[in-house]
Parts: structure tokens; sequence; C-alpha cells
């Protein structure tokens, strides 16, 4: 892949990046969240908004187009930011010490790739025509069926489960460190800052686990 150059590739520029592309994706992951509630509401609800996003091809795609190139400029600056962070500090500390850190922090380098991860095996079992992964049979037009279908299966219902929490502490991280990355980082907003972050995370923690779970109760169905 070419490298970036001029204010791109300064460490400024690759935060700027990762934080603008992060943003995208969490715009997608709050209109995701609140277009699969509308299971909620049955069937009809969810296909017909299913079929609405389909409505018009060149929008579903250029759509597509954005999500992939923020995938890809995200996950590229942060891998060159890992390593020139390695590069800085090739030693690494011989005693860890995580004052003024938090777990999320920390697990950033784990936690973005087991989301990828997640997302390859959630596009597998849920998106691509024929794979279903994770044993039922996939409609092409019933996507309430599928959900259903889908999270009726306890190990599958599980592995969402546990990605959600992965997504949650890797959104309240990223949040935090995107509104730094902005320029939201006086001392005086470092609440409101922490506060916002830990929100957006808890809300698209409680609605995407709903799901999985409202199945597994017997509430969807
Ligand atoms: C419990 C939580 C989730 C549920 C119930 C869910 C449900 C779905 C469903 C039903 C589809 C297929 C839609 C269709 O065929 O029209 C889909 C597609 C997709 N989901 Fe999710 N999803 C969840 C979480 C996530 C998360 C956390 C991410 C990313 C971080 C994500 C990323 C995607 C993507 C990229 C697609 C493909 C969209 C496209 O067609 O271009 N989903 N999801």
């Amino acid at each position: 892949m070419a490298q970036p150059t001029g204010f791109l590739s300064t460490t400024v520029g690759q935060k700027a990046l990762m934080a603008l592309s992060g943003l995208a994706l969490v715009g997608f992951v709050i209109a995701h969240m609140l277009g699969n509630l509308q299971v909620f509401l049955g069937p009809e609800a969810l296909n017909a908004y299913a079929r609405s996003l389909r409505a018009v091809p060149a929008l579903l795609w250029a759509a597509r187009a954005v999500l992939l190139l923020s995938v890809v400029a995200h996950v590229s600056t942060a891998i060159r930011l890992v390593q020139r962070a390695a590069a800085a500090r090739p030693q690494g500390y011989r005693q860890a010490h995580h004052a003024a850190t938090t777990y999320a922090a920390r697990t950033m380098k784990i936690s973005g790739p087991l989301l990828a991860l997640f997302i390859a095996y959630h596009l597998a079992h849920l998106t691509f025509p024929g794979v279903a992964m994770g044993g039922y049979i996939h409609s092409p037009t019933d996507v309430y069926a599928n959900v259903v279908a889908g999270f009726s299966i306890p190990w599958v219902a599980g592995i969402y489960v546990v990605a959600q929490v992965l997504l949650a502490l890797h959104l309240y991280h990223g949040i935090w460190s995107m509104l730094q990355s902005l320029g939201a980082s006086h001392p005086r907003i470092v609440q409101p800052r922490r506060a916002l972050a830990q929100g957006l995370a808890l809300l698209v923690l409680a609605g995407n686990l709903s799901i999985p779970i409202g199945v597994q109760l017997g509430v969807v169905r």
C-alpha cells in the first residue's frame, strides 16, 4: 500500500486519520444498531428497513465503499502507529506501569484485531448469500428470519455477546482518543469527554446485546 506523505505521514496526521476514520465507523455502528433494533417491532418493520437500504443500489454501494475505505484507513493507520511506537522504544518496559491508563486503552491492540475477525465472521454469518456460518438456512430477502434462526444457536449468540463486550471496550477508548485527536483536549472537558465515551459505548453495548439475548430468551421469535 502507498505510504502517506506530507501532513498524513506525521504522527499528528496519522492520529487525525485514525480519528476521522473512527468517526465514520462509530457513525456506522450507531446507525446499524438503531436499524437492527427494529427487530423488536416485528418481521415487517425489519424487512421493510432492509429493503429500503437496498432500494437504490448506487447509494448502497457508495455507503459500502465509504465503510470499506474507513476500515482500510483505520487498520493500516493503527498498524503504522503501533510500528512507530515500537521503533521509538524498541526495548519495552522492564515493568509494566499502568497508572494513567484504562483496561480499554491497554487492550486496543487485542480488541481491534479480534473485532476484525468478528466482522469477517458476521458477514459470513448474516450477509454473504449461501454461507450462513452457524447452521441455519439463509434467506436473501427475510432478514428477520435470518436474525432469529442465526441467534437461536447458543454458541453463535455467545460469539456475538463476547464480540459486543470487545466492541464496547474498543469504542470507549476509541471515542475518548478520537475526541482528543479532534481537539477536545482541554482539562476542563476531561469529565464530559469521558462521560460521552462511556455513554456511547454502553448504549451500543446494551442495544446490540439485546438482540442475541432477546432471541435466546424467546422475546424475539
Ligand atoms: C448484535 C449485533 C448485530 C446484529 C443483530 C447485526 C445484524 C446484521 C444483519 C442482519 C446484517 C445483514 C443485513 C442485510 O442482509 O440486509 C448485517 C450486516 C452487516 N453488519 Fe451487522 N449486526 C450486528 C453487529 C454488527 C457490528 C458490531 C458490526 C461492525 C462493527 C457490524 C457490521 C456489519 C456490516 C459491515 C454488514 C454488511 C452491510 C452491507 O450489506 O454492506 N454488525 N448485520
